[in-house]
């Protein structure tokens, strides 16, 4: 019998106090207010990587969630996704303290300028030997557009052709400004590097001019291994070309389908199918028995803040849902943020004609994975029939839902080959795809000398 596909496990958290399940940062069993301590960060990093998580995925927004009843108040009061401290800082304290885990971090292409980025993603791949990967996001606040400069948010299709450009920046940067053995490190003749080795990237693209060289030298991985979650047509087609893991939320069947649909583009593209790793978002409730975690889902639905969701809800969309007619079908908008997630929610919907309140029902009251440890394998397994290999889980309650999954999931999973008992050496990359580099089918090779 063939070997059971090895599944791969992240924990999704933001450094925020309440990232998707909002209105229970309150609770005396979370650490979610203590975000501003390393403390909980380094316990939080030590828990996942003895519990043989591959990485821990950060999430990001560079603006406020202000459009919902006409303003922040609502985000403010919630602490929903706001305040928000920088991702990456965190990442050099977590990687002392572990050996093997990963770390995602998420960065909006409107955030940064690409050279700069590049330097920060390098140093993060050499301070941890390899084990960071970045989340691309185009962003969908307008606030974030408009305190960086942009006016107003650049159009969706608009933000992808922008994050191609400053793909090929960073891709020529990462891969092709420095050779292997630009590094000579050789103290007796006084060279540490051979300057015919380090080349200008002469970049002139539609919106970034960028003559290089890179500021860094070659780091383990070089480019970090490429998260993306874009699920709109032409965030899949960004995804197809550029991404080595997916991130999909969504049911079994539309996960499916995305899944499949992107593999097949990606192959346009000259990829494998196999060369994109798709991650699902999952929202776990776990106890002993099915009871008593249908029990535990109700106490945290009594708790989940309905206004919470509604803000958060309404700057994805970019529509004030304080202001909308709760029951207008959501055909009749035309969604200039987050495109692809409520097309793929819609498409979900048992009938057509969802509206904006079952929307949000559904969204509010939290898309919890609910069951008995035997439970949660078998709807994991539901997810790697239609070829999802991984899952971005999300918190109820911070380090805990980790935690219970850790002692109630994982030696299931172990038992059954389904997770990983001990780590691979080295990157991150080699530890998920066997090289630690970019593979030459992928675009970013491309640019390679
Ligand atoms: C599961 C999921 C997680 C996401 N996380 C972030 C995030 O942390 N920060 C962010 O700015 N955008 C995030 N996004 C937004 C996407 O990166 C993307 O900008 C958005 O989905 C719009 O693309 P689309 O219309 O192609 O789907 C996320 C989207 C999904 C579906």
């Amino acid at each position: 019998m063939a070997e059971p596909k090895r599944l791969l496990f992240n924990a999704f958290s933001m450094n925020c106090v309440s990232h998707l399940n909002h209105g229970l940062w309150g609770r005396d069993d979370t650490r979610q207010t203590e975000y501003l301590s390393l403390d909980a960060w380094l316990e939080l990093a030590q828990i996942l990587e003895a519990g043989c998580f591959d990485a821990l995925f950060l999430a990001d927004v560079v603006g406020v969630y202000d459009n919902y009843r006409g303003g922040p108040e609502t985000s403010l009061q919630e602490a929903m996704q706001v305040p928000v401290n920088d991702p990456t800082l965190l990442i050099p304290a977590m990687a002392t303290v572990t050996e093997h885990l990963g770390f995602a971090f998420t960065g909006s292409i409107l955030s940064e300028h690409p050279y700069n980025f590049a330097r920060r993603a390098s140093t993060l791949d050499h301070l941890t030997d390899g084990r960071v990967a970045w989340n691309i996001v185009t962003s969908y606040l307008p606030g974030a557009a408009r305190n960086l400069g942009f006016g107003d948010l650049p159009d969706h299709d608009d933000r992808y052709e922008r994050g191609d450009d400053y793909l090929e920046v960073l891709y020529k940067l990462w891969e092709a400004s420095w050779e292997d053995d630009a590094v000579v490190n050789d103290a007796a003749a006084g060279v540490y590097a051979d300057s015919s080795k380090v080349h200008l990237i002469n970049h002139e693209g539609p919106y970034y001019t960028v003559p290089g060289p890179h500021l860094c030298e070659p780091s383990p991985q070089r480019t970090p291994m490429l998260f993306q979650a874009g699920s709109s047509e032409r965030g899949r087609e960004f995804a197809a070309r550029h991404a080595e893991c997916a991130f999909v939320v969504g049911n079994v069947a539309s996960s499916g389908r995305i899944v499949a649909d992107v593999r097949a583009r990606a192959v346009r593209y000259g990829r494998r199918p196999e060369d994109i790793k798709f991650f699902q978002a999952l929202s776990p409730v776990i106890g002993g028995t099915e009871a008593e975690a249908k029990a535990r889902e109700a106490e945290l639905r009594e708790q989940l803040s309905i206004e919470g969701g509604l803000a958060h809800m309404s700057g994805n969309m970019g529509v004030d849902l304080g202001q909308v007619d709760l029951d207008l079908p959501l055909a009749d908008f035309d969604f200039n943020g987050v495109q692809g997630f409520f097309k793929t929610l819609a498409e979900t919907a048992p009938d057509k004609t969802w509206t904006f309140r079952d929307l949000a029902r559904r969204q509010i009251s939290g898309q919890f994975a609910t069951g008995s440890p035997e439970q949660i394998v078998a709807r994991l397994e539901r997810y790697a029939e239609v070829g999802i290999d991984g899952f971005n889980l999300i918190y109820a309650t911070t380090p805990g839902t980790f935690v219970d999954f850790i002692d109630g999931v994982s030696p299931l999973l172990q038992a059954r080959g389904l997770m990983q008992t001990e780590y691979q050496p080295g990157p991150l990359r080699q530890k998920i795809f066997g090289q630690p580099r970019l593979p030459n089918r992928h675009p970013g090779a491309a640019v390679r000398r």
